[in-house]
Order: structure tokens, then sequence, then C-alpha cells
């Protein structure tokens, strides 16, 4: 068992490119630990520093202390899972498990007593004498990771591991990932750009953007508290809506509303411009009969029926303010307005009947709006009551 500390990595590549960029973290002994962010932004190159496979640039890495920088892969004792987890076709299931210990000069008897142990929690004791090609997708998967456990590495190191599966069998094998983590107790590694699979598996994870650190937390953290705009937008699906802001007279004034500032945090946010950040899960629709003050109309566009979720797509009025925001970063794939007004998803019971077309009152949880900066990104203040600013 190993706990990680990279302390102020950096990777250039020989091109000039700049794959990480002044990574600092500690991954604990034991911890399911997450690399996450978009395509590009440095997880493999950040996981092959750690195994071994690629040198560190800058900075040096630590494993249960030891500086490791210098020391060859093999003798890191870390096991590698890749996306493509490649199984020799013809071997059967043991002879893939076997190999790395045949490899490794193991005895036989210890051999065999390894490969016995993986199988039994992997369950795959009834698939030991079948060949790759006769296999599931899922059941691939898991003789990869069997091919991992028999090493009793100090840690795993996944690369993408479950993105060549199917959906649901994805969903199967991220429980199954975690159980196994959890039953192993051996620290884990786990890049994936998916972030619901990082919320849902992860202890912790660290969300990287062009080589650097945006926010390492729990999953919790990133959503409730998240840094800056990249990692509210990163977060969370339906991602968070943006819209233009300002604090005016005591108000904040959005497009379709204005919320009088004492109903969210008194007397603690600066007149100015801001970028307002609300997730769908926090609008409601409400009955006109028991309208609650700053609902607001909107017309639905689109509605996306689920079973277990609606999600209402709508489009704001424009308001009848000026605001310098114009474009909204653009990693985050969206335009903050759209001919003058700001479209929207809302995540709302879907045991109410709505139609495309249809005009609803929606609400507001006052106290879960975000404001980030303008200039910066970084997120001013959960507007939450009695918090002073994140
Ligand atoms: N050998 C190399 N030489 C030059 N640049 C490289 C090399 N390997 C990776 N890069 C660049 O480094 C950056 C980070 O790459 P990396 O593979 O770590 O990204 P990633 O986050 O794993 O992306 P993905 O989700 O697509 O796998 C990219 O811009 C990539 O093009
Ligand atoms: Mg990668």
């Amino acid at each position: 068992m190993a706990g990680i500390v990279l302390d102020h990595i950096s990777k250039t590549f020989a091109d000039g490119t700049v794959a990480v960029s002044d990574v600092s973290l500690a991954i604990a002994d034991g911890e399911f630990f997450i690399l996450l962010g978009p395509s590009g932004c440095g997880k493999s190159t950040l996981l092959n520093m750690i195994v071994g496979l690629e040198t560190v640039s800058l900075g040096s890495i630590k494993v249960d202390g030891q500086i490791v920088n210098n020391v060859d892969p093999k003798d890191r004792n870390m096991a590698m899972v890749f996306q493509s987890y490649a199984l020799y076709p013809h071997m059967n299931v043991r002879q893939n498990m076997e190999f790395p210990l045949k490899l490794a000069g193991m005895e036989k008897r210890e051999i065999a007593r390894k490969v016995h142990r993986a199988a039994s929690i992997l369950e795959l004791e009834d698939l030991l004498e079948r060949m790759p090609r006769a296999l599931s997708g899922g059941q691939r998967q898991r003789v990869a990771m069997g091919r991992a456990i028999v090493r009793e590495p100090h840690a795993f190191l996944l690369d993408e591991p479950l993105s060549n599966l199917d959906a649901k069998l994805r969903f199967q094998m991220r429980a199954e990932m975690k159980g196994l983590q959890k039953k192993l107790g051996t620290t884990m590694v786990y890049v994936t750009h998916d972030q619901t699979e990082a919320m849902t598996l992860g202890d912790r994870l660290v969300l990287l953007r062009q080589g650097k650190i945006q926010q390492i937390g729990t999953p919790r953290e990133l959503y409730s508290a998240p840094r800056n705009l990249f990692v509210a937008g990163f977060i969370g699906s339906p991602a968070m809506n943006f819209l233009p802001a300002e604090v005016k007279d005591n108000h904040l004034r959005l497009p379709m509303v204005q919320i009088p500032l004492e109903q969210l945090s008194p007397g603690e946010i600066k007149p100015g411009h801001y970028i307002a950040g609300i997730r769908p899960e926090h609008m409601y629709c409400t009955d006109d009969g028991q309208r609650p003050p700053h609902a607001f109309q909107v017309k639905v566009e689109i509605i996306e029926w689920l079973g277990a979720d609606a999600y209402v797509h709508f489009e704001t009025d424009k308001g009848d303010w000026s605001s310098p925001i114009s474009p909204f970063p653009d990693e985050l794939g969206r335009k903050m307005t759209r001919e003058g007004g700001v479209a929207m998803t809302a995540r709302l019971d879907p045991s109410r009947k709505i139609t495309s077309g249809e005009s609803l009152t929606l609400a507001i949880n006052q106290e879960k709006i975000h404001l980030f900066d303008i200039s910066s990104g970084l997120r001013k203040k959960n507007v939450i009551k009695h918090t002073g600013w994140a």
C-alpha cells in the first residue's frame, strides 16, 4: 500500500508541449483518487509519470516518503490498467492472470494461490478456462483487473479502464470497481474524463485543465463549492446555468428576476457585474395559486422527459439592464446569450405534466445561487446566508 505525493510536478515534452504544469497533491494510502478533466488536459501524462512510463521534467514524486523519480517502473510495484486492456488472445483467463507472475519467476503453488484469490474477488472462478474471445466486454475488463490484482501492487493506476464498455456495462463495472477497491484497500489512481464516473467512484478528485489543477476535493466539495467557472461548468449534469448578473440598489439582478440582497446574504456582496451560476436542480416549478416571491414566467422550448427526471429548456428575457459580458468562456461550449436572452435548463419534478410551448412559473432556490468574478472566473461567494466570501 502506498501514499503518493506529487510535489510541483511539471512535464514538458520534447516538442515544447507543456502537458502538466506545477501539480502538487497528496494521495492518501488506500484512497480512491480520480484524475478528471477534458481530453488533452494531461491526465494520462500525470498517471504515466506516477507509474514511471514517462519522465518528470520538474518536481518530485514520492511514494511512501521515498522519491521515485529515478526508480525503474518495474521497481515501483504499481499495476497499470489501460483503456485498451489487450488480453493475450491465445491464453485462457487463468493463463492471462498467471502470466505476469510467471514472468516474475514466481513459484507455481504461489501463482495458483494468487490467481485463485483474484478470481474469487472478481467472481471469475467459473471462467478460468475460457478464452478471451468467449468473454463479454465486462468479463474481459475483470480479467484485466485480475492481471493487476495478482501482482498485489502498492497501488493501482487505471487509465479510462471502462471507456470501451457500453453504457449499461460501464454503470455495472463502476459499482464493481468501487466495491473492489474497498475490498482490496489498495490506493487507486483512476483517470477519467467523465464527471459522473469521477463523482460516483472517487473518495477525492482533482480536476485538471490545460495541465493545471483547478480544484482538489471530495465530489461533494467540487459540486457545492466550485472554485471557479470551469469547475462549476464541468461538474454536474445537466451543467450549471450561467447568467449575467448585476448587484445594484441592494438587489441581485438576473435577466428574469430581481432578488433583494438581504434574502441572499445581507450586505456582503459588492455592487458590480458578476456571472451567476444556477444548477438545473435548484429551480422548481410553482403552481400559480401559491406563487412565491421572485417567481418568473418561462415558455418551455423543449422538454426532455427521462422518467426519473424532466429537463425543461427555456430562454430568459433579455432584462432591462446592460451587461459588459458577451460570450462566455468558450471551453464550456456555451454562449451566454442567444438573441439577448440566456438559454437555460431546469430539472423539474417529472410527475408534473409539462408540454413544450407551455408557460411555466419557476422559482430559484435562492440560497444555491453562485456568483463568479467576471474577469478571473473565481467564485466570489456562495450566496448562502451567513457565510463569508469563498
Ligand atoms: N509524447 C508527446 N509529445 C508531445 N506532446 C504530447 C505527448 N504526449 C501527450 N502530449 C500532449 O500533452 C497533452 C496532454 O496529453 P494527455 O495524453 O496527458 O491528455 P489526457 O488528459 O490523457 O487526454 P485524453 O482524455 O484525450 O486521453 C496533450 O496536449 C497532448 O497532445
Ligand atoms: Mg489520456
